[in-house]
């Protein structure tokens, strides 16, 4: 099967040029002005965007978490990702404490075997660090190319890891190339807040936020950044949601350490006033909480700075009925809200129309840093000769409404329901296969691939 793609604008990380570009098989094989070959299929991008497939890097899919699971599983999430122009998701595997790392990765790999539609990898979440599951740090880099080990500083008795535990588990990482991620915010304070105002019939939505102030976040940020340093580790924090835990990453950044950052498309675009509305303020309910307006301009400053490398969505959704589960209690709304679909067209119309983002740096931060943080570099976040051939065809000027009555993803609401968005993804190629042809699906269940993942690398 071979594609030509003709007289787009291809963007890159690092580049804007009009070019054709020839895919055979999975990869891209030629880029060149007026290629003169045959094609299967030819497809005309003038007037187009041509760029690489998104990656988003934070989602949950099929996730048990706070007694239910997320709605989207590998088939719905992967399918609502590629409609959005996401080539690749990378997903938490999440170890049961006193279990081994190894029980874990089963349970995910028989959920999402056979089953996605787009590409996907996983993260090691690591919530019990002990002699036993040490030992499996190598094998998990080794053997079976998941490189990055995510840690909770949060969700005591269930994720949460004490810094001992941080620590042991940094050295074993570093000692095997991986990299450790965190969600980094302090468990401790926030269980004392959430008792404390549950003791005080504090009971709305609104006590959800004031559980989590930024303090919570720049602390654990700062520790986090801390322990990374001291050990040696490279770092990554994940959803990160305001300016305080901004400027904690920037001390460490100033003292050359290896440490990333992901932001997502809710911290930049939605802000706490959300929670003032009544209880449907739960579909926002999320850990970190939504922020304040100036965290959003501190997190645009971020990106453009190079500060924050990353836009991940932290798809986690849960259907109206569930987060119901917590309309007397805050404590019991389940955290998370969907994204996967609209983030490479939210942030390319909030980022890149509005002019707070090149398009340069759009690419970056939607694709390219994600691949190389974590060891999929060049094969995926750019467009290259020899490059797998996840590429988007996207319409700059294409304006559309987002609505969960017609969005893709398994949630019966849009955390974005009525946002006006210029700018579509047409088309989306997979591996060289054509997968979404102008909102029509033509790939089938089963052709999303794991992608096993290099070890850490300078980037
Ligand atoms: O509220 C959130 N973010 N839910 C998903 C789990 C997590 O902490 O990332
Ligand atoms: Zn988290
Ligand atoms: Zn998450």
């Amino acid at each position: 099967m071979s594609i030509l793609i003709k007289n787009g604008r291809v963007i890159t990380a690092t580049d804007d040029y009009t070019a054709d570009i020839f895919i055979e098989g999975e990869k891209v094989s030629l880029i060149g002005n007026n290629l003169d070959v045959k094609a299967d299929e030819v497809i005309d991008a003038k007037g187009k965007l041509v760029m690489p497939g998104g990656i988003d890097p934070h989602v949950h899919l099929e996730m048990p978490f706070m007694g239910t699971f997320s709605t989207d599983n590998y088939e719905t999430g992967t399918l609502a990702a590629l409609h959005g122009g996401t080539t690749t998701v990378i997903d938490f595997i999440i170890q049961k404490q006193g279990e081994s790392l190894k029980a874990a990765y089963d349970e995910w790999t028989g959920r999402a075997n056979g089953n996605a539609y787009g590409d996907y990898a996983f993260h090691m979440a690591v919530t019990d660090f002990n002699e036993d599951t040490k030992k499996e740090i190598g094998y998990f880099i080794n053997e079976l190319g998941i490189s990055s080990f995510k840690t909770f500083m949060a969700y005591k008795g269930a994720l949460m890891i004490d810094d001992k535990q941080m620590i042991g588990l940094m050295h074993e990482v570093k000692k095997h190339g991986g990299i450790v991620t965190s969600h980094a915010t302090n468990g401790d304070i926030i269980d004392y807040l959430v008792a404390k105002h549950k003791a005080e019939g504090k009971l709305s939505l609104l006590y959800h936020y004031l559980s989590q102030p930024e303090e919570t976040e720049s602390e654990a940020t700062g520790r986090f950044t801390d322990m990374a340093y001291n050990t040696g580790v490279p770092s990554y924090i994940v959803h990160m949601s305001c300016e305080g835990s901004l400027n904690a990453l920037r001390r460490s950044q100033l003292r050359h350490q290896k440490v990333y950052a992901e932001t997502c498309v809710q911290y930049l675009l939605l802000d706490a006033s959300l929670y003032e509305k009544n209880f449907e303020g739960a579909k926002w309910v999320m850990s970190p909480p939504l922020r304040e307006k100036k965290d959003q301009k501190a997190l645009w400053g971020g990106i453009n700075q190079g500060s924050v490398q990353t836009i991940a969505t932290d798809h986690c959704p849960f259907h109206w009925e569930q987060k119901l589960n917590g309309k007397d209690d805050f404590s019991k709304i389940p955290n998370g809200a969907p994204g996967i679909e609209n983030r490479m067209e939210l942030m390319f119309s909030e980022g890149v129309q509005t002019g707070k983002i090149s398009l340069n740096k759009y690419v970056e931060i939607t694709s390219t840093n994600s691949a190389k943080i974590f060891g999929m570099f060049p094969r995926k976040g750019t467009i290259s000769i020899g490059s797998d051939a996840d590429i988007i065809i996207f319409d700059p000027n294409e304006e559309h409404t987002i609505s969960a009555k017609n969005h893709h993803m398994n949630v019966d609401y849009s955390a974005y329901e009525g946002w006006e968005v210029k700018g579509k993804c047409k088309q989306t190629i997979l591996r060289g296969k054509l997968v979404i042809d102008n909102g029509k699906v033509k790939a089938e269940k089963g052709y999303g691939k794991f992608i096993k993942r290099d070890k850490f690398k300078n980037i």
